[in-house]
């Protein structure tokens, strides 16, 4: 597996999404994407399934040192106290005495950017994430946290596939060699299902949504966190690594609609 390294952190490119997972479901799609090999588990407050993934965790008997788990403060939480209490939270929930990532989840129109920084340097500092980062930061966003504040942000995670372009985005983060980590990398599943990817995918052997995978990670500076919950999904996710795309197959892709963006909520940012 392709590592990413930012921020003092060796980021698998590839890991497991667990959204709408929860309880016992959600502990056994971890188990068995540990036990397939992935070592990236991506998590937040917001999902109520950091015990379950804890869970897994523990019962994996993967080395600490040999995992990437990332987890999310919610919107709600900004202020630096109640961002003390959701990390404190979080790590009593998945068993952990650190994250490997802390993200600020969303941007909030109320919260206060430097103090938000603040907090997390401090939580760093404390060993108690290793790194921190941004979700859903757009470019006037990003510029305050880097240019203005400093911040040293290790990736900015954003919907991302082949059905929508994070072109400026993502100039602004390869320069600074921030990686980005495409969330919704299958667009909610439906990549799997689009004629194109299916016509390029049964060139190569291959399903769409692999092509999909393939095509986001075939990008330098870029990570992906499918949600499979199916072990056949996850083997297949894994197995998107090993498809070689052409220069046709890059052309076809490219010519896809690129203004489908599924994750938009009402609290969310003006995109760019
Ligand atoms: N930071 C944020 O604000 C934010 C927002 C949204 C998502 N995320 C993160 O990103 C992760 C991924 O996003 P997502 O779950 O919304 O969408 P996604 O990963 O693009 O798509 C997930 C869907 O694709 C299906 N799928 C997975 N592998 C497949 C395969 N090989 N063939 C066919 N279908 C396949 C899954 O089915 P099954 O589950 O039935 O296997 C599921 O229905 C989330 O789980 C979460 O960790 C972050």
């Amino acid at each position: 597996m392709d590592h990413l390294q930012t921020q003092g952190i060796n980021l698998p490119r590839l890991g497991l999404g667990t959204y709408r997972m929860q309880g016992d479901a959600c502990r056994a799609a971890v188990e068995s994407a540990l036990a397939l090999g992935y070592r990236h588990i991506d998590t937040a407050e917001m999902y109520a399934n950091e015990e379950a993934i804890g869970a897994a965790i523990a019962s994996s008997g993967i080395a600490r040192r040999d995992l990437h788990v990332t987890t999310k403060v919610w919107v709600e939480n900004l202020a630096p106290d109640a961002i003390r209490r959701a990390l404190d939270t979080s790590l009593n929930k998945l068993r952990l005495e650190a994250v490997d990532l802390y993200l600020v989840h969303w941007p909030s129109r109320s919260m206060n950017l430097p103090d938000v920084f603040k907090t997390l340097g401090k939580l760093k500092e404390e060993g108690r994430t290793r790194a921190i980062g941004v979700a859903n930061f757009t470019l006037k966003l990003l510029k305050t946290t880097v240019e203005e504040i400093g911040a040293p942000i290790a990736c900015n995670q954003i919907e991302h596939h082949v059905m929508l372009d994070q072109s400026k985005v993502k100039a602004y983060l390869d320069v600074r060699k921030i990686p980005l980590i495409a969330y919704c990398p299958l667009a909610q599943g439906r990549a799997a299902s689009d004629e194109t990817l299916i016509r390029i995918g049964k060139k190569h052997n291959a399903a769409a949504a692999q092509v999909a995978l393939r095509w986001l990670l075939d990008h330098d500076n870029v990570a992906a966190i499918p949600k499979a919950s199916r072990r056949e999904s996850q083997q297949a996710n894994l197995d998107a690594l090993k498809i070689a795309l052409d220069d046709d197959d890059r052309k076809a892709i490219a010519r896809l609609p690129k203004d489908k963006r599924f994750v938009s909520p009402g609290f969310g940012p003006d995109w760019d």
